[in-house]
């Protein structure tokens, strides 16, 4: 009998070959996630989900699929939606997809640093709705990108990436991380700095940590109030990074200039949020790795790590290598 995986969502083909080759294999048709009480029944005797940010994989899910699910394929390199203790506590592997969208990450992330500063969307809104009369010497003005000094929160493989991309605009370049990254640090001229010190030098803060209990609202009133009058912030990472109330406050009191989120607090935000109402922010839908490349060669790793589950072999991109013997470090 062949093995029988859920897809959580219509993913890029490049993944669901391979996986209809090997397994029966149901997609949730929806362009809206599975509610949670629907999944609990879809994931009934599978041996393997492929699963997206959007699911909430839980203890219970877990036992609602049984004992026959050996690997949960998470198509995303993030997985803070999986209860991973629980995961491995029921010998499943769980793997991610890291590296492959690195550069597509740090380009969108680069694309709201430029768009906030410049006030791209603001410009577009304003022309669009007929009130760009003139060329106006004093409108619009933002801060100068070239020259600045870039914070850099989290300086991992994205983080990294965006510290490449800052270096050809001549930025001074800040990191903070966990742990110290010299190599990286040399080959980008960039110097650490704690969260603080960054906070209160840099003209442009990009976020690039994963979400744990010790990146929940790291950014908070009082490390808003640490920041530079007049500084920008980017989130590409995830939303519970950032106090929301704390951040309108930032941006309606001081002292951010504006700010660009790809990711929110709540995801979606309602379309009544007091966010949307400032013009000084921009919002995107989490798309920072919605490229036709980046997607499809998620999608095909996804199905590597399932297919490997399947087999019994380790996943290639593991984040709970726990569950073998032996273990060995996360992916
Ligand atoms: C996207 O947010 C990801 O984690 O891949």
């Amino acid at each position: 009998m062949k093995p029988r995986i859920f897809v959580t969502r219509r993913i890029p083909e490049a993944g669901l070959e391979p996986l209809r080759h090997a397994a029966d294999v149901e997609i949730w048709p929806d362009p809206l996630p599975p509610p949670y009480p629907v999944l609990v029944r879809k994931v009934a005797g599978i041996d393997a989900l492929v699963s997206l940010l959007t699911d909430t994989v839980d203890a219970g899910l877990m036992d609602a699929a049984g004992t026959g699910l050996k690997v949960i394929s998470q198509m995303a390199v993030g997985f803070d939606n999986i209860d991973l203790a629980a995961a491995t506590g029921r010998g499943i592997a769980v793997g991610n997809t890291p590296g492959v969208l690195t550069d597509t990450t740090a380009d969108f992330a680069w694309a709201l640093l430029m768009a906030a500063a410049r006030r791209v969307a603001e410009g577009d809104r304003f022309a669009r709705a007929g009130r760009w009369k003139t060329w106006g010497p004093v409108d619009f003005l933002g801060p100068d990108v070239t020259g600045a000094t870039l914070g850099i929160v989290g300086f991992g493989r994205i983080g990294q990436a965006v510290a490449k991309r800052a270096l050809g605009f001549d930025m001074r370049i800040l990191y903070t991380s966990r742990n110290h990254h010299p190599e990286a640090a040399r080959r980008y001229r960039a110097e650490y700095a704690d969260l603080d010190a960054l906070l209160g030098a840099a003209d442009f803060v990009t976020l690039h940590t994963n979400l744990s209990p010790e990146t929940h609202h790291l950014m908070n009133d009082a490390r808003f109030r640490a920041m530079k009058p007049g500084s920008v912030l980017v989130n590409t990472a995830r939303g519970p990074v950032v106090d929301p109330a704390a951040l309108y406050r930032a941006l309606t009191r001081g002292p951010l200039a504006c700010a660009a989120l790809d990711v929110t607090e709540p995801e979606p935000l309602p379309p009544g949020d007091p966010l949307f109402a400032l013009e000084n922010i921009i919002i995107s839908p989490h798309i920072a790795s919605a490229s036709y490349g980046t997607r499809a060669r998620m999608a095909a790793m996804a199905a590597e790590n399932l297919l490997a589950g399947l087999r019994g072999e380790r996943l290639p991109h593991c984040v709970n290598p726990q569950v073998y013997p032996g273990g060995g470090p996360a992916a």
